[in-house]
């Protein structure tokens, strides 16, 4: 660790992650640096995403912005999982309002294998490291800071698609067409992945989340085959942070991945506490899983659904979440609410 760094004043999601008895959850947001923010859509509207991204500065001032305007015991560095692809030597745009784009997404062994893992990779990403360490300084100790990733059957989603999708079937269809390439593809992502969040970490992220956002498409066997080693892989090869790993949809592959050496599992709104919980036994913390549309309700609604959540899941080994990103438009007093609740929270009664 860098000794120059402020103490901690919060360590609530250290302590839980660690599985200690904590006085009440901690709490944060997936997405909580976004577009549900008037101050992130001003800066959005003067800076293209990508520069908000490489720019220490930027980042800094946006992941620090939830922590001053909403609250949460945990701040989470402002990035893009798909600059893990950039670093690869591709090219990724990111227009508003239609998400990624790959002008010329991999669709061939040639083409996969032109992808490589090579030592410069990681040196492309050093902007990461730097806002890293920048927003350590500026958060000064009030809450530990997040470093994440995108886990590799994710990234290699979008690299064979190319852009967003609901099923991802052409990803699929190339994994089945050509395994061997794919199976090249989720090696290097895992590669640079390790080495990332090592970086990561060294640079003054406090714990690293793994985000597996597609995995839900997968069948428990594809899960086998095309996620879970390489996740495996990711956890084992981490140094000096917990990690938790969110395999979104994944909830028939818990057991699987308790098993990892992860110190938490997030799990989304279709997962109950009790299911999760019989799933990964009494040793692991789980996170999750507050469906980010409940926050559009009324208040009122928000804080009881929010307390049922929190009764759901018991003090101790537990991360109040959502269960996926907040959406662009939850009203900033509906977030603080969801988190308010979980602070002023008296254990399950
Ligand atoms: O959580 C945070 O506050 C940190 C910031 C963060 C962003 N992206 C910023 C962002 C994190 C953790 C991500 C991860 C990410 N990016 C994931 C995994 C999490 C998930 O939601 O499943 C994925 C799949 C991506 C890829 C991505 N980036 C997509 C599909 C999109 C467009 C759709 C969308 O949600 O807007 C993005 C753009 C993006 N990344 C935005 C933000 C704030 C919005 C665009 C903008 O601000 O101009």
């Amino acid at each position: 660790m860098n000794p120059a760094f402020p103490s901690l004043q919060n360590d609530l999601l250290l302590r839980t992650l660690a599985g200690q008895t904590v006085e009440r959850p901690p709490v944060w947001m997936m997405r909580q640096a976004g577009r549900y923010l008037p101050d992130y859509r001003a800066l959005q509207a003067q800076y293209p995403f990508f520069t908000r991204v490489q720019t220490p500065e930027l980042a800094t001032q946006i992941t620090v912005m939830p922590i001053d305007q909403i609250g949460p015991d945990a701040a989470i560095i402002f990035s893009d999982i798909l600059v893990v692809l950039q670093a690869l030597g591709v090219e990724v745009l990111m227009e508003t309002g239609s998400g990624p784009s790959i002008p010329q997404p991999v669709r061939s062994a040639a083409a996969a294998k032109a992808i490589q893992s090579r030592p410069e990779n990681i040196a492309k990403l050093s902007y990461v490291m730097e806002a890293l360490t920048m927003t350590r300084m500026a958060l000064n100790g009030r809450v530990p800071l997040i470093g994440f990733a995108g886990a590799p059957w994710t990234l290699f989603c979008y690299l064979i698609e190319g852009k967003g999708s609901k099923t991802f079937d052409t990803a699929k269809a190339f994994a089945f067409q050509e395994p061997e390439s794919a199976q090249h593809l989720l090696s290097v992502i895992t590669d640079l992945t390790i080495d990332y969040l090592n970086a990561q970490i060294q640079a003054g992220a406090q714990v690293v989340q793994v985000f597996d956002s597609w995995a839900g498409l997968l069948s428990p066997a594809q899960f086998e085959q095309w996620a879970l080693p390489y996740l495996q892989a990711i956890v084992s090869n981490i140094q000096g942070a917990p990690v938790i790993l969110f395999a979104k949809g994944s909830w028939y592959a818990l057991s699987e991945m308790a098993q990892t050496g992860a110190a938490a599992l997030g799990i989304d709104w279709t997962t109950s506490a009790a299911f999760a919980r019989a799933a990964v036994g009494s040793f692991i913390c789980l996170q999750g899983n507050f469906d980010p549309a409940n926050l559009l309700a009324p208040i009122p609604e928000v804080i009881l659904a929010t307390r049922e959540m929190l009764d759901s899941f018991g003090n101790d080994l537990y991360i109040a979440n959502l269960g996926h990103g907040i959406l662009p438009n939850v009203p900033p007093d509906h977030a603080r609410a969801f988190v308010d609740t979980v602070k002023a929270w008296e254990g399950v009664v």
